[in-house]
């Protein structure tokens, strides 16, 4: 009998030879044994279509981690150890019959088995149900499913079902890897542990929040993926969304799972809905044309390898939120992301309102805000940008606006930032379903981002063109800029 704090495990991943598992997956178990983590009698029964076997496949990875894995980071004798514990199983997820080997390999007398589905959304059904049929499966099987979770809520519907016919909620962990992000679980810690900001966190204190996700990429050959979900269902409907509701959430009562997705779906519900005649003034789409990135010029989204001539997809989108509920009544989000901008950055930014009654210099007026600057990535930390006295004898009362810093990795002299699945692996390992997302999450953000979809599909507008390297459509700077604001980095 395994014991609930138990960590032993055997891990059946399904799709192991795709570029996540490769790419993520894997690093993220070896940096696991690195740590020490990995407990002892833990298994990997990698499983894909490809026509090879163990030794191959321990080969291949072993490359491949080498590759992956920082060089300080690598030692061969561990990723040696590592992969003892990978089998490989050649298997056609549509056959039934081959998920008998797969209860073969199972040690269900001493581990507890984690399916994890690093495979298209179209077959998490088939898995399920042909493990049930195997016999490969009990209530205490834990099993891991990737974005996206269909392109839209009826999709998400069917896939939702189809896992929820086998499992119970309690054993599904939908990843978002963003809730493995080390900072983006520091919000949590940084609003509900300290309450200098818990009094300070609504609408009679802060103005308004903006939150970026920039990636200096392009499509990188995901072309026949992307083009079919676009910026908005990509990234809006998971990433940006969790990060908007980590901010705006209540206080949980506890740090259980359910205490903290149920404060998240409150904030989802209360999604302002956005209405075809105000599309205008919240919503800008864009998509990129042959620019620049890191100095070097780069083609442009409809002449990237594999494009469509004549898609419309966005490949960035900046949105104006607004939340209806007593906290954030008349605080709106400033949201956006987008491909091919000129720096890889994640950032929140929550703008605090003047002093009630300004007593400074009039031309300094414009700095009496406080701000609070959360850096996902890269350089992970957070500053306060407050104002003090500008020194010497000429200066007066001039103001001069400082940081006050906290850089995690000076700060805590942290030896490195796990990657997110590592963590998030680590957590389903343990049972805690805390950072990943609830049924009803990804319903309701659905719910929210269709209707936007619908809208845009309604118009027939095309997305605004804007060249690689830059931030986007100006027609996201005139959507802030409009309420009398601007994004952080244009100031
Ligand atoms: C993924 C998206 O979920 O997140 C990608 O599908 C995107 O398009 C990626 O590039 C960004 O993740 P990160 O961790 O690099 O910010």
């Amino acid at each position: 009998m395994v014991s609930k704090v138990d960590t032993r495990c055997d891990l059946m991943l399904f799709g192991a030879l795709g570029d996540l598992a490769q790419r993520k997956l894997f690093p993220a178990l070896y940096q696991l044994a690195r740590a020490n983590l990995l407990a002892e009698g833990s298994r990997i029964l990698a499983i894909a279509r490809t026509e090879t076997d163990t030794a191959g496949v321990r080969e291949q990875l072993l490359d491949r981690l080498q590759q992956v894995i920082r060089p300080d980071e690598f030692d061969r004798s561990v990723a040696e150890a590592f992969l003892q514990r990978v089998e490989y199983q050649l298997l056609d997820f549509n056959d039934p019959d081959g998920f008998s080997a797969l209860n073969n390999w199972r040690d269900s007398a001493h581990n507890e088995l984690i399916v994890y589905m690093a495979t298209p959304p179209a077959m998490y059904g088939v898995i399920a149900r042909n493990l049930r049929t195997a016999g490969c499966c009990t209530d205490r099987t834990r099993v891991v499913v990737e974005k996206p979770i269909g392109h839209d809520l009826e999709s998400s519907k069917v896939i939702n079902d189809e896992l929820g016919e086998v499992y119970r909620e309690n054993q599904l962990f939908r990843i978002d890897h963003y809730l493995g992000k080390e900072t983006v679980q520091n919000l949590i810690a940084l609003r509900f542990a300290n309450n200098l900001f818990a009094s300070q966190w609504d609408q009679n204190h802060i103005s308004h929040v903006e939150i970026t996700v920039a990636e200096a990429v392009g499509i990188e050959g995901r072309w026949g993926y992307f083009d079919k979900a676009g910026q908005i269902r990509d990234m809006i409907q998971n990433h940006l969304l969790q990060l908007l509701c980590l901010i705006a959430m209540d206080p949980p009562s506890d740090l259980s799972a359910d205490s903290i997705r149920d404060e998240k779906v409150k904030v989802l519900k209360a999604l302002r809905e956005i209405t075809p005649d105000m599309m205008e003034r919240y919503v800008v789409r864009g998509q990129y044309t042959a620019g620049t990135s890191g100095g070097q010029p780069v083609p442009g989204y409809l002449e990237e390898e594999g494009a469509n001539r004549g898609s419309e997809t966005e490949t960035f989108v900046a949105l104006k939120v607004e939340i209806d509920n007593w906290r954030w009544s008349g605080v709106p989000f400033y949201i956006r992301t987008g491909k091919r901008l000129p720096e890889k950055l994640s950032q929140i930014i929550i703008h605090f309102k003047p002093a009630p009654h300004y007593i400074f210099d009039p031309d300094q007026k414009h700095l009496a805000n406080n701000k609070l600057i959360i850096r996902l990535q890269p350089d992970e930390g957070m500053a306060l940008k407050i104002l003090t006295k500008d020194q010497g004898l000429d200066k007066g009362m001039r103001l001069r606006q400082g940081p006050l810093e906290l850089t995690f990795s000076e700060t805590f002299d942290a030896e490195r930032i796990p990657d997110a699945y590592e963590r998030l692996l680590w957590e389903v390992m343990k049972g805690n379903q805390y950072l990943f997302v609830r049924r009803d999450e990804v319903e309701h953000a659905w719910r929210w981002v269709d209707r936007v979809i619908r809208n845009w599909h309604d118009s027939g507008e095309p997305p605004k063109r804007y060249a690689a390297g830059t931030w986007g459509p100006v027609a996201s700077i005139a959507m802030i800029t409009r309420d009398g604001r601007s994004w952080y980095e244009d100031v």
